[in-house]
Formats: C-alpha cells, sequence, structure tokens
C-alpha cells in the first residue's frame, strides 16, 4: 500500500508504516534539513521541498501521484499553530490553510485514498472552544471519511516515553468506522528508561565525538530491538555543560524536579518542567524539540539526540542530520515509530478486510 506523508518532519510516522510494509512513495514539508533526514531514512522515497499552504504546490502533488496511479493512505501531521480559528479568523492567513490541505490533496487527487490519518496534541481537541476539532470532523465528513478519533498513550505501545498524541483516521465510503489498536502493554510493564538508554556509551569523560561504538551488551529485549540494524552510535553527542549546571542538575533526584532542589539552587528556571530527571524504571517525560529542561536519569547531563530518539523508539540505525540544535528538532517533533508502526498494521488489517 502506498503512502503520502504531508509535514513530514524527518518521517517519524512514515518509518513505523515503511516498518510495517507500506510503500511510502512522498514524504513533503517545508524544511530542508528535516526533509533530508527523511530522505537519509527513506531510501526509496521521493521527498518534496514545499509549503504546503500554497494551492498550486498541492495541484502539482496531486499530478505527480495521479502519475504514479495515486496513494491509498494520506498521513498528516500539521503544525497546532494552523488552527488559527479564533473570531477574527483572516482569509489572508497562510495557516489557516495547513491542515485543509490535507483534505485539497485528496479531493484533487483521481483515485480517493482508502485513508486519511491526521496527528496532533491533545489540546487540539479543545482549541478555539472545540472549533479545531470540529473544522476537522466536518472535513472528513464534506470528503466522504467515515472517521474515528482517540488519544494514544505512547507507553501502551512499548514507546518508553509519556506522550499522548490525538489521532484521527477516516476510512474512504466505508460502513465501519476505524478501531485504534489495542495497548499491548499496561503500566505495570511499561518499559522505562533504563531498559531504553543504559546500553549506550555514558559520555561522562567525553562528549562522544570521537567514541562513536557501542561498550555494553544490550541489557533489555528493546536495546536488542534498537541495535538490530545498527554497528555504531550515531547522534550521541553530549552537551558540554558548566560545572555549575552539573552541580545543580546533581541535586535533582532520580525522577524528580525544581521542587527538590534545595532553596537559592536553580532559581533562574522554575517553571514546570525545569531541572527534571527522568527515573530509570519508568517512561521519561514527552521528548521536547531541546528545550535542555529534562536531564539522564544517572547522569548529570541533558540526554544526547540518540537517548532522546531511542526514547521516542527510533531505532539505532535511523540518522539525524543537520545541526545538534535541528537534530533535537526533528526527533521531538516525531510520531514515535513504534507508534505509528501499531497503527499501520490495524490500518492493514482493516483495509486488507
Ligand atoms: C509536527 S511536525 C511533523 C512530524 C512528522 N509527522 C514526524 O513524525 O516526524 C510538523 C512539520 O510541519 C512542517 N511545516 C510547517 N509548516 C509547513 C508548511 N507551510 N508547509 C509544509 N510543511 C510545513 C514543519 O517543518 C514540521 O516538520
Amino acid at each position: 500500500m502506498k503512502v503520502l506523508d504531508l509535514f513530514s518532519g524527518c518521517g517519524g510516522f512514515s518509518y513505523g508504516f515503511q516498518e510495517a510494509g507500506y510503500d511510502v512513495v512522498l514524504g513533503i514539508d517545508n524544511e530542508k534539513i528535516a526533509l533530508d533526514t527523511f530522505k537519509h531514512n527513506h531510501k526509496n522515497s521521493e521527498v518534496f521541498n514545499l509549503d504546503l499552504s500554497i494551492e498550486e504546490n498541492l495541484q502539482k502533488i496531486a499530478l505527480f501521484l495521479d502519475n504514479q496511479g495515486g496513494v491509498d493512505v494520506i498521513i498528516a501531521g500539521p503544525p497546532c499553530q494552523g488552527f488559527s480559528l479564533t473570531g477574527s479568523r483572516k482569509e489572508d492567513d497562510k495557516r489557516n490553510e495547513l491542515f485543509y490541505s490535507v483534505f485539497k490533496i485528496a479531493k484533487l487527487l483521481e483515485k480517493k485514498p482508502k485513508a486519511i490519518i491526521i496527528e496532533n496534541v491533545t489540546g487540539l481537541a479543545t482549541l478555539y472552544k472545540g472549533k479545531a476539532k470540529k473544522e476537522i470532523e466536518q472535513s472528513f465528513d464534506e470528503n466522504n471519511y467515515i472517521y474515528n478519533s482517540e488519544v494514544l498513550y505512547a507507553p501502551n505501545y512499548g514507546v518508553p516515553q509519556i506522550r499522548k498524541r490525538l489521532f484521527f483516521v477516516g476510512l474512504y465510503k466505508e460502513d465501519i468506522a476505524f478501531k485504534f489498536p489495542k495497548a499491548i502493554l499496561d503500566k505495570d510493564n511499561y518499559i522505562g528508561c533504563e531498559d531504553a538508554i543504559s546500553d549506550l556509551p555514558t559520555l561522562e569523560d567525553n562528549l562522544g565525538i570521537v567514541e562513536n561504538s557501542y561498550i555494553t551488551k544490550p541489557t533489555s529485549q528493546y536495546q536488542k530491538n534498537m541495535r538490530q540494524k545498527s554497528k555504531y552510535v550515531y547522534n550521541h553527542i553530549s552537551v558540554n555543560h558548566t560545572e555549575i549546571v552539573k552541580n545543580v542538575i546533581a541535586q535533582v533526584p532520580e525522577g524528580g524536579n525544581h521542587k527538590d532542589l534545595p532553596k537559592g539552587v536553580g532559581e533562574h528556571r522554575k517553571f514546570n518542567e525545569a531541572w527534571t530527571r527522568y527515573h530509570s524504571q519508568k517512561p521519561s517525560k514527552t521528548i521536547d524539540t531541546g528545550h535542555g529542561n529534562h536531564f539522564h536519569y544517572k547522569f548529570n547531563r541533558v540526554p544526547t539526540v540518540r537517548e532522546n530518539a531511542r526514547l521516542q523508539s527510533f531505532p539505532d540505525n535511523f540518522l539525524f542530520l543537520g545541526t545538534k540544535t535541528q537534530q533535537y528538532r526533528q526527533v521531538g517533533n516525531a510520531v514515535p515509530p513504534l507508534l505509528g508502526y501499531h497503527i499501520a498494521i490495524q490500518l492493514k488489517k482493516i483495509l486488507n478486510k
């Protein structure tokens, strides 16, 4: 089955589909470096660097796909800033177009895709008093897609990270709506940080620039799975914190945050997620785009790009290109590939029926 990935980023969502046996034919984004990463990890896919708010671009995409016999599935993770549905919505605000672009492309295609999947933050459900969600649902209706939506919790699907995301799945001219995949794990056996990353070089004494080999054997099934297709550890370079910062981190207990610091320590950062140290036996906090507020469960440093990637369920053979800042952003923006995989498998079962 052929897949089009809109707002593809580095391709976390797509990678899950690829692993489930789909043919990801095209990824589209307007950030070059994310597309470079996408291409590197989806060797058989095309990438287009296009602004998806521009009508002519949508026509170009539809024409390209029509010439190849269309696609079966569209997956899309539009940025949530695109939902400017406040009272004074301006017609010429390009960002308004972003999620409509998904439906516009479906409409332009000669052969309608069998499924459209849209992923977003859970806040979208209540954004603008529920208007944003309603607009998406209306668009599914107008285009003859029977839809269902659900918030999926990543640890339930084997991802060692607390991450909740809202998914809409629409099926073209079907009678029965999509049923979301059942959880494969419950809270008693969620994968914790230690099981996810303890085999990676510690980087306590160096920044990891030279040393990029595994030094220990995998110690969990999760680590084995992640290492299966890779000989080396990439994207594993530490941040060189100052002694003052290291000293503050050292005072945060495992699983703790700024509230656990003695009075007068780390005062300049005291918001919700500040100075948060992961717990070795629990999934990590939601991986962000590189804000530097989260710390390794054991070492006095922020997690590397590779550690974040592991916690997002990217296997070690998935490489991130660009500067360290760009790599952190790509990882944090992504749908965990393992979550994408479980949705992809479930969709396959339904479409094959
Ligand atoms: C949340 S990320 C998608 C992550 C992706 N689904 C994944 O799993 O890796 C949203 C993406 O939309 C892209 N984007 C934002 N505005 C865009 C536009 N006007 N046209 C095309 N892409 C856009 C951003 O560059 C970003 O990579």
